[in-house]
């Protein structure tokens, strides 16, 4: 099995909560490795670029101001199936949805605060990874 990297970033709500290191520890304790992870807060244009695919939904407005709101901890995480296997531990993304088990399902309840970002595929993963570490 190729091993994969994937973008991985706490949110604000996950930062404000106290929840970084139960993020972090679920991604270990699944088996995957912590490559890199640096804490920043979002600006706009970087918002934009990192959520361009949702520039025309009724929800991005809010977005953008939810993800700039306060520090996120972003981290690439390496494994094999790292993006799958990232995103299965995240849950659905609605968390009113999401299993029990998982980390939306455990510890959201409204779709924006939704604690985790995974990237949704090996070249999104890419392209995030980028972005956030060159
Ligand atoms: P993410 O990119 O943050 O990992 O989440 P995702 O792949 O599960 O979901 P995506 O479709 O990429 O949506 C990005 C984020 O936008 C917010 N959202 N709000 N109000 C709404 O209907 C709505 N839909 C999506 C969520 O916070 C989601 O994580
Ligand atoms: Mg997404």
């Amino acid at each position: 099995m190729d091993t994969q990297h994937t973008f991985v970033m706490v949110k604000p709500d996950g930062v404000k909560r106290g929840l970084v290191a139960e993020v972090i520890g679920r991604f270990e304790r699944k088996g995957l490795t912590l490559e890199r992870m640096r804490m920043l807060i979002i600006d706009e244009d970087l918002a934009g670029r990192h959520y361009a695919e949702h520039t025309a939904k009724p929800f991005f407005g809010e977005l953008v101001s939810f993800i700039t709101s306060g520090p996120v901890v972003a981290m690439e995480w390496s494994g094999p199936e790292a993006v799958s296997i990232a995103r299965t531990l995240m849950g659905t993304t609605n968390p009113a949805e999401a299993p029990p088990g998982t980390i939306r399902g455990d510890f959201g309840t409204i779709i924006t605060e939704n604690i985790v970002h995974g990237s949704d595929s090996p070249a999104s993963a890419e392209r995030e990874i980028q972005l956030f570490f060159s």
